[in-house]
C-alpha cells in the first residue's frame, strides 16, 4: 500500500499540484490552493459505486423518454417554498449557504417542524449538541412527531442510521463538519466536502429521498470547499443580509426544479424566521419625509416586485481623491452612473464624497434601479427633495438614454398598492402601459435630461 501523499488542490476547478502555488494555472484563480492528504491510492467513492452498480446507463430514444411525474413536498413555509419553486422536490439535494448565525439552522429546523408529521425526517447535526437542537426546537415550538435527530460526523455513520431510520427527508449541518472515512484530510476541505457530497447525492437519487445539504461560505461570499459543490447539487440557495437587522432573504440561485432569482423575506424574532408577506411595506418603513437624497425604486425579484428606497449623501469632499460607497449596489455601477450624469449633464460630481444606500441591508443587482439611483445623486447634490409619492425605475445607457425594462406594469401596480401616484419612467416602458387607475401620473423619460423636469416641476 501506498504512504499517504501530500498534494494542493484548486478550489475552484480541482487542479492538483505537488507544491502549493498563489495562482492556478488551469482557472487563474489567486490563492485557490489547500493541502490535501490521501490516506491510499484514491479510490474514491463515486469511483467505487460506478464499478459496484455494474449496470451501466442505456441510450434512449428520446421520442420514447417521458418524465417522470416530479412529487414535490410543499415545505409548509411558503416564502421557502415560493424560493424552491413549489416545495422540495423527491430525490433532490438542495444545498442551503449563508454566514454564520444568519439563521440557516433555525429556518431546516422550522422546515421539519412545519412539513408535516406524515413525513418523516432526518435531522443531522455535526455542530451542535441534542440539547442544543431540543431547546431551539422548544423555543420554535415543535413537538417533531416524527423527526429524528443524530449528531454525528462521519458519514459512513450517517448513512447508517439513514438506512435504519428512512427518511424522506434528511438535513445534514453542514457538509463541513461531516468527514468519509477514505479521505484522509481534515473536514472541510476540498477532498471531504466533495466525497461527503457525492455520497449523500448518490443516495437521494437512489432513493427518492430529499436531502439538504447547509453549507459554510468562507470570507469573500463564497461557498466554503470545491466550487464543483455547487455543480453537484439541485439547487443553491443563499441566505442574505446583515445579521443586525432581523430581515433575511433566501435566495435561489440555482435551482434545477423551478425558476432562478426568486427570493422568500423573513424577519428574525424571538421565535425564529417569520414570514414577510408585504417585503414593500417593510422595507420603506420609516422613510423620511421631505428630504433630499432618497428616492423609492422597483426592482423584480424573480416573479414578484419589490419596492425599495435608495438614499444618497453627497458632499463636498475634504480628500485629494473624493470619496465613493456603494451599500447594497454594485460600486462600478454607481461609479458609472456617476460618470454619465458628470458627463451628459455637467453636474460636478467629481468634487464630491458620494455616499449610495440601499435601505434595509437589501442587494440590488437589476439595472432598473439605476434610475432611482441618479435621481437620489442629484437630489442630494442639488439639496432639492423628490417628492414622496415619486417612485422611478429604468435602465440608463452610457449616452444618457433610459432603456425600457421588462415588467413594467407589475412595477406599476406594486408602487400604486404602496400609495405612489407618479411613476418616472423610460417612455418605451410608458407607451405601452396600462394603469391601474386614473390618479397614477405617468413622468416618461427619454433621456437623463428629462430627469432634470422632476426637480423643476416641484417649484424648486
Ligand atoms: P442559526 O440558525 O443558529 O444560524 P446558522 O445556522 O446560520 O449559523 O441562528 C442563530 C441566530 O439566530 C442566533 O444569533 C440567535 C438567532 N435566533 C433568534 O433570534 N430567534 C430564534 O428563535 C432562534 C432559534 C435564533
Ligand atoms: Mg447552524
Amino acid at each position: 500500500m501506498k504512504s499517504s501523499k501530500t498534494v494542493y488542490v484548486c478550489r475552484e476547478c480541482d487542479y492538483q499540484s505537488a507544491k502549493w502555488l498563489g495562482r492556478c494555472p488551469q482557472c487563474e484563480a489567486w490563492n485557490s490552493f489547500e493541502e490535501e492528504t490521501y490516506a491510499a491510492p484514491p479510490k474514491t467513492a463515486s469511483a467505487a459505486r460506478r464499478t459496484a452498480g455494474g449496470e451501466s446507463e442505456r441510450a434512449v430514444l428520446f421520442k420514447d423518454f417521458s418524465v417522470p411525474e416530479y412529487l414535490r413536498r410543499k415545505t409548509g413555509i411558503g416564502e421557502l417554498d415560493r424560493v424552491l419553486g413549489g416545495g422540495i422536490v423527491e430525490g433532490s439535494v438542495v444545498l442551503f449557504a449563508g454566514e454564520p448565525g444568519i439563521g440557516k439552522s433555525t429556518l431546516l429546523m422550522q422546515l421539519c417542524g412545519k412539513i408535516g408529521d406524515s413525513t418523516k425526517a432526518l435531522y443531522v447535526s455535526g455542530e451542535e449538541s441534542k440539547a442544543q437542537l431540543k431547546m431551539r426546537a422548544d423555543r420554535l415550538g415543535i413537538s417533531g412527531s416524527s423527526l429524528y435527530v443524530l449528531t454525528e460526523t462521519s458519514i459512513e455513520r450517517i448513512l447508517a442510521e439513514y438506512d435504519r431510520v428512512k427518511p424522506e427527508l434528511m438535513i445534514v449541518d453542514s457538509i463541513q463538519t461531516v468527514t468519509a472515512d477514505g479521505v484522509a484530510s481534515a473536514s472541510g476541505s476540498v477532498t471531504q466536502v466533495r466525497e461527503c457530497a457525492s455520497m449523500l447525492i448518490g443516495r437521494a437519487k437512489a432513493d427518492g429521498a430529499s436531502v439538504v445539504i447547509v453549507g459554510h461560505v468562507n470570507k469573500e461570499g463564497g461557498i466554503a470547499g470545491p466550487k464543483v459543490l455547487e455543480h453537484m447539487v439541485d439547487a443553491v440557495i443563499y441566505f442574505e443580509g446583515e445579521r443586525s437587522l432581523p430581515h433575511r432573504v433566501v435566495r435561489a440561485v440555482k435551482n434545477r426544479f423551478g425558476s432562478t432569482n426568486e427570493i422568500g423575506v423573513f424577519e428574525m424574532t424571538e421565535k425564529g424566521l417569520e414570514q414577510v408577506a408585504n417585503p414593500s411595506a417593510m422595507l420603506l418603513e420609516g422613510r423620511p419625509v421631505g428630504v433630499s437624497g432618497s428616492c423609492a425604486a422597483c426592482v423584480m425579484e424573480g416573479s414578484r416586485p419589490l419596492i425599495a428606497e435608495i438614499q444618497a449623501l453627497v458632499t463636498p469632499t475634504v480628500f485629494p481623491s473624493p470619496r465613493r460607497t456603494a451599500n447594497g449596489i454594485d460600486y462600478n455601477r454607481m461609479c458609472l452612473l456617476l460618470a454619465v450624469l458628470e458627463k451628459r449633464l455637467g453636474l460636478k460630481f467629481s468634487a464630491c464624497d458620494v455616499y449610495l444606500n440601499v435601505i434595509g441591508g437589501m442587494r440590488l443587482d437589476e439595472p432598473a434601479i439605476d434610475a432611482a439611483a441618479c435621481l437620489a445623486m442629484i437630489s442630494s447634490l442639488r439639496d432639492i427633495p423628490i417628492p414622496d409619492d415619486l417612485i422611478s425605475f429604468g435602465e440608463l445607457g452610457l449616452s444618457g438614454e433610459f432603456r425600457s425594462v421588462a415588467s413594467a406594469e407589475q412595477r406599476v401596480s406594486e408602487a400604486f398598492r404602496l400609495g405612489f401616484t407618479k411613476i418616472a419612467l423610460p417612455k418605451r416602458c410608458a407607451s405601452k402601459l396600462t394603469l391601474p387607475d386614473a390618479g397614477v401620473e405617468l413622468i416618461p423619460m427619454n433621456g437623463i435630461y428629462d430627469a432634470l423636469r422632476i426637480f423643476k416641476s416641484d417649484g424648486n
